[in-house]
This record gives C-alpha cells, sequence and structure tokens, in this order.
C-alpha cells in the first residue's frame, strides 16, 4: 500500500495533470495508538467524510441544501466550558489530581523533571501550587522560563487573572525590550534569553527559590544554555529547586542529564484524533488551507480549528482570502471568527484568541508554531496541518545564517495533531500525503543549538567567565566548527582577544541583548560621532519586517508611499529617515495611515530605542548626532556588520566577500535598482532566492578602515565603486516576489 502511495506521489509531480477538486479528498490513515498515543478510533467518521465534496462549486451549492445545516451537534461549546468559574476550570485540569504528590516531590528532591501533555496545566499551576506551599516567603520568587515571547506575555497574564491581581504586581512577565514585573512580583515568567541574561547581573539566581525551566523539549538555544547555567547554580545553592518541564518525549534525556533526576509523570488525558492526509501533495498550502478551513465549517459539527502556518505574511495572506470567500458565501455559513496569533502581534490582539467562541459560530485560529506546544487554546477539534515551519539555519561552512521553511518533524507533526484531542474527539488534516509523512519527514526537529549561529551565545557564555566552551556541560553539544566560527566572529569583532578571553570592547558588547554585530554597530557610533542616529536604526532594524504596510488590494499605492521614503545609501538610511519623519509628525496615527506604515510597529521601535538608550548610557556613551552626515552613520554600521558585505558580479548578481556565495538585493531594497558595486546587508533570507535585506551602499575602503585585521587590501582590489547602469536587475515578476 505504501507502493501504491508512492507511485501517486511521484505522479502528481506534475501539478498541471492534477484536477483541483483532486486535492481536496481526503485518506484516513489508521493511527496506532501504540505509537501515537491518539487512543482509540473513531468509526463513523470515515462516512462522513466521505460526504466531502468534491469540487468547490458543487461545495459551495451543497451548502444550501437544507439538511445539511442543521445537523451540527455541538460536541462540546465554548461557553460551557467558560461557565466553569476559575476554581473549576483549575480542578479540571489533569495536575490537579497530583498537586499534594508533586510539591512532596519538589520537596524532597532538588531537580526534578516534569512530563505532561501540552494543556495539562504544567505552565500555569505548577508557580500558583508553589506560591500556595510557601515557595515565595522570605522575598524568594518562583520563575518559569518560556522560549516565546509570546507565551510569556499571555500564561503570565492568565496566571495574573486566576489569582485575581493585576499583571506586572504580583505576577508578571519580563522579555527582551519589555519588564513588566515590580518589587512585588513574586511569580515570573520570562523568555529564555531572558533568564540567560539575568545571569549576568546575579549568577547564583539568589533571589529565586525554586526556577522552572518550561518547554524544555523545544530545544531552543537559550535553554539548551540554561541547562548547563542551571545545573551547575544547583551545586553551590542546595536550597534552590530545579523544575525541568517538557511536554513529552525526552524526560529520559533530562533526567540523565540532571544525574538521573527523577520524572514525575502527568498523566495523560487525550482523546482520539484522526488523522486524515491529502491524497496527492498541495501545490499551494495557503490556499489548501482556506479550502479545508470552509469545508470544516460547512460539514463538520461545531468546534475550533487550528491551522499550522509558518509566519506572519503567510497568516496574513491566508486571513485575507479566508475574509473574502467567508464574504461571498455570506449568510449561507454559519459564523466563522478568523484570529491570527503570532509573535508580533500586539498582546490585545494575542488576548482575543482566548475569548469563548460565541453560541453557534465556529473560531479559526491561524497561527505559527506557537500554537504546536506553548499555548493552549481550548476548545480546539480541528487541526489543518501544512506540515512546514519556519527555521533559522546557519551553515558554518559558508558562514550563512538563512530563515528557511522546512518541513516539520513527525514529533512536530504529532504534536500539532495532539492539539485536536484536548477537550474532545477531533480531527487532524495533513496537507501531506501518508507516503510523505513516513518517509519524508524527519523523526525530530534538530536542537536549536546545532544549527544556529553561536556568536550571541558564546558572548554570553564568556560575560559569565564560561572561557572553557569545548567543554562546558552542553545536553547536546554544538558541532565543533559552528563554535569555532562564532569564537573566531566574535574575535573578529574585538570582542575576545587572541586567548580567547573578554576583552573591555567584548564587555561592553555583552550589555546588548543583541547580536554581536549589532552590538558593535551600536558601540561603533562612539567614534563616528552618531550615536543617535544608529540607535535609531539598530531599534529599526529590530522590527524591520513589519514597517511597511503592503495590503494586497493597494500594492502598488503602498510601493509608492514605501518610494516617498528612499534616501540615497540604502535601507538603514531609509529606515532612519522613516522614523525621524514620523518623529516630527509627532508620533501620528494619522502620517502612518497616510503613508502605508505600521503604527504599531513604529510604536515598538520607540520602545525598544527608548531601551537602548538606557543601554547606551550603561556603557556610558552619549547621545550625539549629526544630521547632516550620512558617511560615518555608514561606516558605524559597517563596523559591526563587516562579515555581511557583497559585491557586485555578473547579471545584477552579488557575490558575498568571504564565501563567494550568490546572493540578490530583494525587490523590496530601496537598492533594487541602484545595483551599487559594493553593499553591506543586514540579513540573508532564503524565499524564493536567496536575497539580501537591508542593504546598504559602502565604500571599500571602509572595510580596511573598521576591520583592517579581517580585510585585505588585495581582496577589495575592485575599489572604483562604479554603478551598474540601471535596470539591470530583474523585474519582480521575474524573480517570483510578488
Ligand atoms: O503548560 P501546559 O501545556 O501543561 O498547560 P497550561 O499552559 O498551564 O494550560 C492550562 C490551561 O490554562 C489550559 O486549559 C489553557 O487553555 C488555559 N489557559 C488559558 O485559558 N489562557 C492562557 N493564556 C493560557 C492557558
Ligand atoms: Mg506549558
Amino acid at each position: 500500500d505504501s507502493k501504491e502511495s508512492k507511485d501517486q506521489y511521484n505522479e502528481i509531480d506534475d501539478k498541471e495533470k492534477v484536477p483541483y477538486y483532486e486535492q481536496r479528498k481526503w485518506e484516513e490513515e489508521q493511527m496506532s495508538s501504540a505509537v501515537f498515543h491518539f487512543g482509540a478510533k473513531h468509526r463513523d467518521v470515515k462516512e462522513e467524510y466521505d460526504l466531502v465534496l468534491d469540487n468547490q462549486i458543487e461545495f459551495i451549492q451543497a451548502l444550501s441544501l437544507p439538511g445539511n445545516k442543521e445537523k451540527d451537534q455541538p460536541e462540546i461549546t465554548e461557553a460551557q466550558r467558560r461557565k466553569m468559574n476559575i476554581e473549576e476550570t483549575q480542578k479540571s485540569l489533569p495536575i490537579y489530581p497530583f498537586k499534594e504528590d508533586l510539591i512532596k516531590a519538589i520537596r524532597n528532591h532538588q531537580v526534578l523533571i516534569i512530563e505532561g501533555e501540552t494543556g495539562s496545566g504544567k505552565t500555569t499551576q505548577i508557580p500558583q501550587y508553589l506560591h500556595q506551599a510557601g515557595f515565595t516567603k522570605d522575598k524568594k520568587k518562583i520563575g518559569c522560563t518560556q522560549p516565546r515571547r509570546v507565551a510569556a506575555m499571555s500564561v503570565s497574564a492568565r496566571v495574573a487573572e486566576e489569582m485575581g491581581v493585576k499583571l506586572g504586581n504580583e505576577v508578571g512577565y519580563t522579555i527582551r525590550f519589555e519588564d513588566c514585573t515590580s518589587e512585588r512580583t513574586f511569580l515570573k515568567y520570562m523568555t529564555d534569553g531572558t533568564l540567560h541574561r539575568e545571569f549576568l547581573s546575579e549568577p547564583d539566581l539568589q533571589s529565586y527559590s525554586v526556577m522552572i525551566i518550561d518547554e524544555a523539549h523545544e530545544r531552543t538555544l537559550h535553554t539548551d544554555i540554561l541547562f548547563g547555567l542551571v545545573k551547575d547554580v544547583a551545586r553551590f545553592r542546595p536550597d534552590l529547586k530545579l523544575l525541568i518541564s517538557s511536554a513529552t518525549l525526552d524526560a529520559q534525556k533530562f533526567s540523565e542529564f540532571f544525574d538521573d533526576a527523577p520524572i514525575f509523570r502527568i498523566p495523560g488525558r487525550r482523546f482520539p484524533v484522526d488523522i486524515y492526509y491529502t491524497k496527492a501533495p498541495e501545490a499551494d498550502y495557503v490556499d489548501a488551507c482556506v479550502v479545508s478551513i470552509l469545508q470544516i465549517h460547512a460539514t463538520q459539527p461545531l468546534g475550533d480549528i487550528l491551522v499550522f502556518l509558518t509566519g506572519q505574511e503567510e497568516i496574513e495572506t491566508c486571513q485575507e482570502l479566508l475574509q473574502d470567500r467567508v464574504r461571498r458565501l455570506g449568510s449561507r455559513i454559519k459564523e466563522l471568527l478568523i484570529l491570527p496569533v503570532y509573535s508580533n502581534l500586539p498582546s490585545d490582539m494575542q488576548a482575543k484568541i482566548f475569548l469563548p467562541t460565541p453560541p453557534n459560530a465556529r473560531k479559526v485560529v491561524l497561527a505559527t508554531n506557537i500554537a504546536e506546544t506553548s499555548l493552549t487554546i481550548d476548545n480546539i477539534i480541528y487541526v489543518i496541518d501544512p506540515g512546514f515551519c519556519k527555521q533559522n539555519n546557519f551553515n558554518s561552512r559558508t558562514g550563512m545564517e538563512s530563515l528557511v521553511v522546512v518541513p516539520v518533524s513527525k514529533a512536530s507533526a504529532n504534536q500539532r495533531a495532539g492539539r485536536a484531542g484536548r477537550v474532545a474527539a477531533g480531527k487532524c488534516f495533513r496537507l501531506y500525503t501518508a507516503w510523505a509523512y513516513k518517509h519524508e519527514l524527519e523523526d525530530n526537529t534538530v536542537p536549536e543549538i546545532q544549527r544556529i549561529n553561536l556568536g550571541n551565545a558564546v558572548l554570553m557564555l564568556k560575560a559569565l567567565g564560561i572561557n572553557d566552551l569545548i567543554h562546558f556541560d552542553f545536553l547536546d553539544p554544538p558541532p565543533h566548527e559552528t563554535l569555532v566560527l562564532a569564537l573566531e566572529q566574535l574575535y573578529a569583532l574585538g570582542a575576545l582577544n587572541h586567548h580567547g578571553e573578554l576583552t573591555k570592547l567584548g564587555r561592553r558588547m555583552a550589555e546588548f541583548p543583541l547580536n554581536p554585530m549589532m552590538g558593535k554597530m551600536l558601540l561603533a557610533s562612539e567614534k563616528y560621532k552618531c550615536s543617535e542616529e544608529i540607535v535609531t536604526i539598530a531599534a529599526m532594524l529590530s522590527v524591520n519586517s513589519a514597517i511597511f504596510y503592503r495590503p494586497k488590494d493597494k500594492i502598488i499605492h503602498a510601493d509608492t508611499a514605501r518610494k516617498n521614503f528612499f534616501v540615497p545609501g540604502g535601507d538603514h538610511l531609509t529606515l532612519l529617515n522613516v522614523y525621524r519623519q514620523w518623529t516630527d509628525s509627532d508620533h501620528s496615527t494619522q502620517w502612518c495611515y497616510e503613508n502605508y506604515i505600521q503604527y504599531r510597529s513604529m510604536k515598538r521601535a520607540r520602545d525598544v530605542r527608548e531601551q537602548l538608550i538606557g543601554l547606551m548610557q550603561r556603557v556610558e556613551i552619549d547621545l550625539v548626532s549629526n544630521p547632516l552626515e550620512t558617511i560615518n552613520i555608514r561606516k558605524a554600521i559597517t563596523a559591526g556588520y563587516f562579515y555581511h558585505i557583497a559585491r557586485l558580479s555578473k547579471g545584477g548578481h552579488y557575490k558575498t566577500v568571504k564565501h563567494n556565495q550568490t546572493v540578490m538585493i530583494h525587490p523590496n531594497s530601496c537598492l533594487f535598482e541602484e545595483l551599487p558595486r559594493w553593499v553591506l546587508y543586514h540579513e540573508l533570507v532564503f524565499t524564493t532566492k536567496e536575497f539580501i535585506r537591508q542593504v546598504t551602499e559602502i565604500e571599500s575602503k571602509w572595510l580596511l578602515e573598521v576591520a583592517p585585521h579581517y580585510y585585505k587590501p588585495k581582496e577589495l582590489d575592485d575599489s572604483t565603486n562604479k554603478k551598474m547602469p540601471k535596470n539591470m536587475g530583474k523585474s519582480r515578476a521575474e524573480l517570483g516576489e510578488h
């Protein structure tokens, strides 16, 4: 049978041959409960699915057939669930019966591994249990780390609500550039990166009685490093309790790492989830999502839908398509609430996903990976999983970092499916074939530490006085070459001396919760007397992709508005220009609206800017500005980003100087049509091509000035800085970017 699927799979390589409706048919997969823990099967579901209509036109017509609408019987309504007051909800969580045992285990062991299904109450309940059990006496805090900002914010809000306190008082959160805690805070949620930084000011975690490393299975870079750090602290602070909490899997591995710490398992309570696959791979999975959502909405009993997409842009596209079709279907379908969630989404909008669905309506949540384990949204019955996520990757051979969309692992796919079975029996629709699941997905996601640039992590460890990184206690060590490369890069930036020790510059760089290159750029602004401008540019870069608003139906207007901001020199100066004009408008919302600028991003840039100014004061750099000058600004940027230089080569392509990799200027860049001889870029992203984004024109001789130890004159022999004639580059359409 696997052979049959494979043949079919090969056949449809030629997408044109596949009639559209073929892609809407689902295959049901026999799930073995022993392997996937999804429990027993529901037989009747299959029949229901045979009703699913073959193509969209028939599908839409069928919606008006009498009888088809009435069969909906809510399996469980949000209203029912929300009627329970907070206490009842707390008591209903799988962790609740184990409260006493858990506290006892924590008292008896310094380190405890806690394993339980997502949604069992680990993140929201354990800190409260510990508080009730007296662990917050003597002004001690309970800390809980989260790999994601959104999770830290939303979970702390939930806990504050449960405890009936105001967020930021007894319960608070700290994420990069935002501290929502006070003197009174004793339950503190924070990102793993934040705790990593806290080690700099409080290496023994003295103010904490318990530290929970939550979502440990996510294996983010910071979480992985925290394992080594907290393990070390626990040795000389016997009074500190350490909890390592994870969804499933990996518990044994964590236990072994923490000297065979006991594992506390919270028995799962999952309802069966039926898995469906497409018969053929999807050419356009966003579109396939939209159709599947409508299909579910039209044919399936009430219950909310969770869709996993890879990022903000994709979510917005999906949202627009869906809204459009829902509008056209009008009153023929029930109310469908469409709610996005991704990390840049403002928190008031994020909070909406937790609001109860009105009776007789259905909620569809379009989420990034965040909803895989970090956030639990109640009442999800249906999951749609296209099978992709965005991943940061680093090639230690070329030194290239890139953000790419990759297939998820089997472990991820199963976590996603599991989200459908939390409150009732659910269904998961995978937008890929059963064959692809079996043969193309990796078993597990590679931990971040083994696939990303370690520059920042190494700088932080060095700042903590950990000099021998080769022998640092890693759960899984990073590849040797990545570590060496990070050390080399820090050396080139001047953060380390040739013994590998932190320099004075390196110590100052470590003050900034930023990539070392950006830290270096900020510090270099002192010498080039443009700290004010560089702080603004750094703040704008930290929200860069979300500054310009480009709605699908107004692309021409939006692009014209964007082009009006272009200034000679490149995108960094353009960002500076946007910020300056916004400041001149008195930070006006109206101004943003008229110029197709995202107001929220600008507000965030302003907050980040304030924080950066504070950090600049800490390293004793005064804010100075020279509004009429741009060479020094670009030199300061180059002092940080001299690793990211590309030189024009044939056909509008660029080659990176150190690794000779072919890249192109992103069509959104103001240098897209200019094609200067030498450019510096902020980032390299792989979408349809390898694109460099946030690009600035430089002169090659600056490289010798800012990084004489790194560049040799002969590498830069061509320093004429001539420009290619305009329009030598390819048009947007040719590049497949729209
Ligand atoms: O950490 P774990 O996955 O074990 O569960 P949790 O995040 O503590 O979630 C426990 C319960 O709190 C779930 O029923 C969530 O739906 C609920 N919750 C919520 O209603 N709002 C939030 N912002 C976070 C959690
Ligand atoms: Mg959790």
